[in-house]
């Protein structure tokens, strides 16, 4: 008798292959183990009759549990494969894939060929001209390729530099694109709202300031830097802004009217601004991360640090500083 328990014992043992089984194997174990004529199950059960009434009592209990828990689990599985099977059906493997899109990382934003500004840019190259984006800036020209002004929009995306991971730099990086075309713009509308969003994020009194730069695609150009918020601006000693007191958070201008007669946008009439803002950057100002690389750990005990209210400065439950 103990032999037909011992027997059974390692019969349940492979209750656990049915899960991992594939249609295939799922049949085979079927048969393998409840199969009328030689299933490992069945053959426990056809020497039931020559026992004992107590033992005959014993094994035929436990044989019978372990039947319906085989069947139970042959049935679960049969029903997991069906489903998967159902929505692969859904999914359409004759669809083409998206099209590489070419030309918008620089060209269609008014890089001219060979311009020293692709230098800087310090790109990854897949192949001859294929590149893996080291900006936000293209979605501006899909977006007014796509719809007509008047345009706003904010969209965050992954990009690409060869840069070096270091304390302050990474190859991957986010960034956040905003970008308003529309008639009547003024320089004094993107002023105000970069430092309108500079004052929300960190604090009311923050102070900012627009530094010329150039950017192809914008005219003119700036730098918007923010006080340092690890020294509070005071720059004495501090590794965070290098002494200077400021950091800078973006890229921005006005969108240079190439860029608009590029996509068909009459540049007499609409006029627009734009920025590309690194995320990260502005997390680590805010929260006073020294490191970039801790986003990219995946280090649980890094947020969550970040999910409860703690000793943030943000008002709990809130992404932004409760408006005073
Ligand atoms: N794309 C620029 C960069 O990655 C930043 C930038 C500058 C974005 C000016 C803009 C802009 O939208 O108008 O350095």
């Amino acid at each position: 008798m103990s032999d037909l328990l011992a027997a059974l014992n390692s019969l349940r043992e492979r209750l656990k292959e049915i899960p991992q089984a594939d249609e295939r194997r799922l049949q085979e174990l079927k048969t393998e183990l409840l199969g009328r004529k030689a299933g490992a199950l069945t053959e426990i059960l056809k020497a039931l009759p020559g026992l004992d009434p107590d033992t005959r009592k014993q094994v035929g209990g436990a044989a019978n549990a372990l039947k319906r828990d085989l069947e139970r689990a042959i049935e679960e599985r049969e029903l997991g494969l069906k489903h998967s099977a159902a929505s692969l059906a859904d999914v359409d493997l004759t669809m083409p894939g998206r099209r590489q899109w070419r030309g918008y990382n620089f060209y269609a934003l008014n890089f001219p060929k060979d311009h020293p500004a692709l230098d800087a840019a310090d790109s990854f190259y897949l192949g001859g001209d294929l590149l893996m984006r080291t900006h936000t800036s293209p979605v501006q020209i899909r977006t007014l390729e796509a719809y007509p002004p008047p345009i706003r929009i904010v969209t965050p995306g992954r990009c690409y530099r060869r840069d070096p991971f270091d304390a302050s730099h990474s190859p991957v990086f986010e960034q956040i694109e905003g970008f308003a075309v529309d008639e009547g713009i003024t320089f004094v509308d993107f002023k105000t709202t970069l430092a309108t969003f500079a004052r929300r994020i960190f604090s009311p009194t923050t102070k900012v300031r627009f530094r010329p730069s150039f950017f192809p695609f914008t005219e003119p150009s700036a730098e918007m830097d923010v006080q340092c918020q690890i020294c509070g601006g005071s720059g004495s000693g501090c590794a965070a802004c290098k002494g200077t007191g400021w950091m800078e958070i973006l890229g921005s201008g006005m969108v240079h009217p190439a860029v608009l007669e590029n996509c068909n946008v009459d540049s007499e009439k609409y006029t627009g601004f734009a920025w590309g803002m690194g995320p990260e950057r502005i997390a680590m100002l805010r929260h006073g991360i020294p490191d970039i690389r801790l986003f990219f750990d995946s280090d649980v005990r890094f947020l969550e640090q970040f999910a409860g209210s703690g000793e943030q400065k943000t008002a709990p439950g809130s992404p932004l500083p409760a408006p005073r």
